[in-house]
């Protein structure tokens, strides 16, 4: 026993593949199912932490508490949906690399650090946005959590990314984390594209249940929520990629509750009511990006709103408001189905 609560991090090793979408939709309907939850962003590139309107990112952050420079409770930063802290990116991390390489045992900075200050006095769960690399950030990520949840998308790409991301987590396993256990994989920005289609059915076949049942289609939405600093499972509750963030938080709590204990959560109905609810209340619930004009309107009924700033507990102090932040969809890749069932065999072995 850790004394540490369950931590899933989002990783794989390739970019671009909905980590941190995913992250942060799945730690807010983890919070809509009723838990308490810290989202910790670990990448640099600090999109976790702007896609909930916290831009610029804070002065301290993940990157303090990972080498040592501070406690979580003064860096956590409220988020405008209950239950849901987040532990902010900071510019900073991009140095973590090179000062974690100087470290003793460097791999088990953020678990110490998380054991020492007590994540589980904000956190039934955390979750973690992973940068896409294998470097010493990343292995904090996996020595820290208990089970390490894989997006990839089904372009004929996928693979390779699959078989490295695996290897990497059977290192961890066999030498510092030998609890880590695999949440699954789930597939992201999935089309009707037929060769997509041929990747999803040959991944499906390859990893057997460890898929997900219900993939992330590629929505517009999701990149209209990132740019308004909300995730698309409270901006679109009831829309296609919103909706199946839901579904994964449902199944990602089953597959969690198999090796370790959480508290009681709603059902899903129960859940995605309150993402309703939030919905509803965005007006009021939105970090405004000041000045952007997808947001006069929100801006207008905001007036009118109740405000919820007893959501925000008085000792987490709240970032500046938001500025919107860069969407971008990267294209789909040629067809390299020969590639995956060739390293299928590798794969076996590996689970
Ligand atoms: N279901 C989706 N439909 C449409 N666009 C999506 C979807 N999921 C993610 N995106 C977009 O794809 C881009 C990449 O997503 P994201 O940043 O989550 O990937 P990532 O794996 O975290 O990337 P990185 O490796 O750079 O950290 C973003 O612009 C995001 O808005
Ligand atoms: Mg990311």
């Amino acid at each position: 026993m850790t004394g540490l609560p369950p931590i899933v991090a989002v990783f794989n090793h390739k970019g671009g593949v909905a980590k941190t979408t995913s992250a942060a939709n799945i730690a807010a309907c983890l919070a809509a199912f009723g838990l308490r939850v810290v989202l910790l962003d670990l990448d640099a590139q600090g999109n976790a932490t702007a896609g909930f309107g916290v831009l610029p990112l804070p002065p301290a952050g993940a990157y303090d508490v990972l080498l040592g420079l501070s406690g979580i409770e003064p860096v956590l930063v409220a988020t405008s949906y209950p239950g849901l802290l987040l532990l902010p990116a900071t510019a900073d991390l991009r140095m973590a690399e090179l000062q974690l390489a100087a470290e003793e045992h460097s791999h088990l900075q953020l678990r110490n650090a998380l054991e020492r200050h007590g994540l589980a006095q904000w956190a039934d769960v955390a979750v973690i946005d992973c940068p896409p690399s294998l470097g010493m950030v990343t292995a904090n990520a996996l020595t820290a959590a208990s089970a390490v949840l894989i997006p990839a998308r089904p372009d004929p790409f996928t693979h390779e990314g699959l078989v490295n991301t695996w290897h990497e987590i059977r290192r961890l396993r066999e030498t510092v984390n030998p609890g880590l256990s695999v949440a699954g994989i789930l597939l992201t920005m999935t089309t009707d594209d037929s060769t997509e289609a041929d990747v999803a059915r040959t991944m499906r076949a390859e990893f057997g249940e460890n898929v997900y049942p219900t993939g992330i289609e590629a929505d517009p939405k999701v990149v209209e929520a990132t740019q308004l600093g909300v995730p698309v499972a409270v901006l679109d509750p009831d829309g296609g990629a919103g909706h199946a963030y839901a579904v994964t938080t449902a199944e990602l709590l089953r597959r969690l509750t198999r090796t370790q204990p959480l508290p009681e959560t709603t059902g899903l109905d129960a859940a995605l009511n309150t993402l309703r609810d939030w919905r509803a209340r965005l007006p009021a619930l939105q970090r405004l990006p000041t000045g952007a004009e997808a947001w006069t309107a929100v801006a207008q009924a905001q007036d009118d709103a109740e405000p919820h700033g007893d959501w925000t507990p008085d000792r987490l102090s709240g970032p500046p408001a938001a500025a919107a932040f860069r969407p971008g969809m990267p294209g789909l890749a040629a067809a390299f189905l020969a590639g995956m069932l060739a390293g299928g065999v590798l794969v076996r072995v590996l689970l």
